[in-house]
């Protein structure tokens, strides 16, 4: 499966890991993979000790940092992290966040202690925030990617990311979303089919794919969306993607960030578990059911609120679910996606890794001996 983007970024397999998880990102690029770290919800601090973290630990390997700036980005405006968070706050009605704590409390979650919602101050998914996650990532020479979700990233920003030699990655739902990405230089683009777990689209990653590989070609294209076997790997490099993006199957791994309860939740969910919500962020999320998304759903749960402000509303449910794991086994909050019907036990992240390519070659020799039939039967293909 060595594609050009092998080259370009001198790995072995074409597999992109996204995780919010320091030691998948590790694991899965030090196995000849391409680990990519979720910078969304750490303060720039902790990000840099997270990179210092794998800088260490991936030996002579180089891997990825995500960041989000949305296509409507509340912080254009503002560059001052706490303001921004003071303005932001003021614009959440008050039964938002009664409802969200009511939510918890009717689980038997207890409050968190005093001053424990340390991030709270930290808007998620601006370009204030977001922007001091780049300048982070481009201080630590082995980021040699970064990527920007929820719309095109800007153009100075692009300028600064090439500038350092590094290269952009934007994720995308849509060939319009491609599009724009290529107009504001991406170098890779991520089509992210409807099946995938986080933010997602409308349409499916088997339409999608092919359709993003032939609007933006010659620019390479990661399949995302469903990835969760080597068969799968197949049929995204069979439709034209140079490799894959995948975030849900590294959910299920030993390293991964996920309580206990979320890893019980995730490994006996089934695919039509995995549902789409606007309880975490206010933007279309797929997430594993639980008692957090079916509240949301009730004709007396207030409508979420548009990206951010519902992010400020479930960021303390976050916390306090992480704080209090125990009391989370019906009310977690964990985004997934549908391949999540596929995990059935946890694996270390380079077994995923290593099974995924070993899963690959069986499929093409699989597809290789049907046509190796075709040839055993002369005649057959003219009748
Ligand atoms: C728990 C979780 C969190 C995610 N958070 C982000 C994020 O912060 N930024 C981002 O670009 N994508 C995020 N995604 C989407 C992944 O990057 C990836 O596109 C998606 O997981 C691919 O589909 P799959 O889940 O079927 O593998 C997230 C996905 C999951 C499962």
């Amino acid at each position: 499966m060595r594609t050009d983007i092998c080259d370009l970024l001198d790995i072995e397999f074409p597999i992109f890991a996204f995780s919010h998880c320091r030691d998948v990102v590790a694991a899965v690029s030090r196995a000849g993979g391409f680990g990519v770290l979720g910078a969304v919800g750490f303060t720039p601090e902790q990000l840099a000790a997270e990179l210092d973290w794998i800088d260490k630990e991936v030996g002579d390997n180089s891997y990825g940092v995500d960041i989000v700036i949305p296509q409507n980005d509340a912080g254009a405006e503002e560059g001052d992290p706490a303001r921004l968070h003071e303005k932001l706050l003021g614009q959440v009605p008050p039964e938002h966040f009664a409802y969200a704590k009511k939510i918890l409390s009717d689980h038997g979650v207890p409050e968190l202690p005093p001053g424990e919602f340390h991030n709270g101050l930290l808007v998620r998914s601006t370009s204030t925030t977001a922007r001091l996650h780049a300048a982070e990532a481009l201080r630590h020479p082995k980021v040699r990617c970064v990527a920007n979700a929820l719309g095109a990233p800007p153009q100075d920003l692009t300028g600064q990311i090439h500038e350092a030699g590094r290269l952009v990655i934007g994720l995308c739902g849509s060939v319009e979303h491609a599009q724009r990405h290529v107009a504001n230089g991406v170098d890779i683009i991520v089509a992210q089919g409807a099946e995938g777990g986080g933010h997602t689209g409308y349409i499916g990653s088997l339409v999608l794919w092919p359709q993003v590989v032939e609007a933006v070609a010659p620019v390479p294209v990661l399949a995302a969306g469903g990835i969760g076997s080597g068969a799968q790997v197949a049929a995204a490099l069979a439709l034209g993607a140079q490799g894959v993006w995948s975030g849900t199957i590294w959910l299920g791994t030993e390293e991964s960030e996920l309580t206990d309860q979320q890893r019980d939740a995730l490994v006996v969910a089934r695919s039509q578990d995995a549902i789409i919500s606007r309880s975490l962020t206010g933007k279309r999320s797929r997430m594993l059911k639980s008692g957090w998304t079916e509240a949301w759903e009730k004709p007396e749960a207030p409508v979420p609120l548009p990206l951010p402000l519902q992010d400020l509303v479930a960021g303390e449910a976050v916390t306090r679910l992480s704080r209090y794991p125990e009391y989370s086994r019906d009310v977690h909050i964990t985004p997934a996606g549908q391949v999540a019907g596929q995990i059935k036990q946890v694996r270390r992240a380079s077994d995923v890794l290593l099974e995924l390519a070993g899963e690959y070659v069986e499929t093409t020799e699989r597809l290789n001996a049907l046509n190796e039939r075709l040839d055993a039967a002369p005649g057959t293909a003219a009748k």
